[in-house]
């Protein structure tokens, strides 16, 4: 094996040429599904891809081994891949904020533990932060593998299933109405429903043309760029007509007990919307079970005559979050109440290192380094700063976990008292 004296590092926007993807996306590509294990791509499933990374604004950062030698794959292909682009991030009090969004980290097993991960992704923070944007954000496929960049566990999402032998009764009044759509027509209405519902929801991140390509049945998933054939689709409208949300399903087939239907893509701009769309797939005959994903505090179980029919099948972090400027994020948050603390927040990459005085007054916040001397009252990694900041988790919780750092016993009960949020952050996207 060679060290890393043969790594070079490119950065490069994805290209199509006449339709075809340039020989360095092909390889960034087909790269990636190798990383997540995921079956090859056809020369067409690489050509949506490679359209849809560039609607997307999508960088790519690819890490080749100069030392690579055919028959290797790696003479060629990286042997590293990251990708970061655009988007916004709902940080509460309708304020959607730039967000870089990272994904398609891979390191080839050749070449895992060398650093590699830590080359790519420390300079694209910076860089990330010098162009203004004010957060990174990410899945992570594994929960160990984020934090030590400053990435905390910001929101929260559940796996559900839903009995439906009985139908899907309800406990409020019908509102608006569901209709039955070709799921090719959401093509148009899924990008107003993604963007209102984003508008309001907190923790929520801007919908890509992947996300309404998937809920249109333009294709599956990123291992198969294919139109799905047997995927049905259904709008609600409110009480006015106007389309408030959307959802997209399939049948799991006749070989799966009890029948089932699998939600795919579902976006809803208030919770009206998710209950009658809910209750409509369950009024479908022949099918005993719905599954599908949602927030932790999800309307569903109180609104069914039966909550016990709802059972959260799963629990777990969706999105990390990175704060990349901490004066600007702190400033632009809207807090729960009015109040003063000063808090030593500590960053391995420098970015929020330091001690800060935060203070809200007359709902308005401002930030500043807190003035020589004065002791903070609490203490905590940027990455805890992370999962408090859209209100996922109290101060109290992380003080209870043992990551928030009380030196002054009221502390706890300030954080909380401004951080706090009416609702519970919740981002369905995934990238
Ligand atoms: C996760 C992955 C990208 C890490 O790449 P890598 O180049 O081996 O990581 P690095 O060598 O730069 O490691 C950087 C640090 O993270 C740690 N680390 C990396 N991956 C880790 C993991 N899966 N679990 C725990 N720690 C991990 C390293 O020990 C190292 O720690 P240190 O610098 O504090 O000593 C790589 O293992 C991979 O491709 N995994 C499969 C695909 C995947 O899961 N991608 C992530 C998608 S969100």
């Amino acid at each position: 094996m060679s060290d890393n004296s043969a790594i070079r590092v490119e950065r490069f926007e994805p290209e199509l040429i006449d339709g075809v993807p340039a020989a360095a996306t092909l390889d960034f590509l087909r790269a990636v599904s190798r990383g997540f294990h995921e079956s090859q791509l056809d020369a067409d499933d690489l050509g949506v891809l490679a359209g849809l990374e560039i609607s997307d604004n999508t960088v790519f950062t690819a890490v080749y081994d100069e030392a690579a030698v055919q028959p290797s794959l790696h003479a060629d292909a990286p042997v590293a891949t990251y990708a970061a682009f655009p988007g916004t991030l709902n940080i509460g009090g309708g304020n959607l904020m730039p967000v870089h969004q990272i994904t398609s980290v891979t390191v080839s097993p050749t070449h895992r533990r060398r650093g590699l991960l830590r080359r790519m992704i420390t300079p694209d923070l910076e860089r990330a932060r010098e162009s203004g944007a004010v957060f990174a954000a990410l899945t992570a496929s594994e929960a160990t593998i984020y934090g030590r960049f400053g990435f905390g566990r910001a929101t929260q999402r559940a796996r559900f299933k839903l009995k439906t032998d009985q139908g899907v009764p309800l406990r409020g009044r019908a509102e608006g109405s569901v209709v039955a759509v070709a799921p090719a027509e959401l093509k148009k209405y899924a990008p107003a429903i993604f963007a209102a519902a984003h508008a309001r929801t907190l923790g929520s991140i801007s919908a890509t043309r992947f996300d309404v390509g998937q809920a249109a049945g333009e294709w599956a998933d990123y291992d198969s760029l294919k139109p799905v054939p047997n995927l049905r689709a259904a709008l609600h409208l409110d009480a006015q007509g106007k389309p408030d949300g959307f959802m997209s399903y399939l049948f799991s087939g006749w070989k799966v007990e009890p029948p089932t239907m699998e939600i795919g893509q579902m976006c809803t701009v208030g919770g009206a919307a998710r209950r009658e769309l809910i209750a409509y797939l369950g009024a479908h005959d022949l099918v005993e079970k719905i599954t599908g994903r949602g927030p932790v505090d999800d309307v569903l179980p109180t609104a069914l005559e039966n909550a016990r029919a709802y059972k959260a099948t799963a629990l777990g972090d969706h999105l990390w979050l990175r704060i990349l400027d901490l004066e600007t994020a702190l400033t632009a948050r809207t807090y729960a109440g009015d109040g003063r603390i000063v808090l030593r927040i500590r960053d391995s990459l420098g970015m929020a290192e330091g001690t800060w005085e935060l203070a809200v007054e007359d709902s308005a916040a401002s930030v500043r380094r807190a003035p020589e001397g004065v002791e903070p009252a609490a203490g905590l990694d940027v990455r805890d700063l992370g999962s408090l900041y859209l209100g996922g988790f109290s101060a109290a919780h992380l003080a209870g976990a043992g990551v928030l750092e009380v030196h002054d016993p009221g502390a706890v009960r300030i954080l909380d008292s401004l951080f706090a949020t009416a609702t519970v952050p919740y981002c369905q996207a995934d990238f």
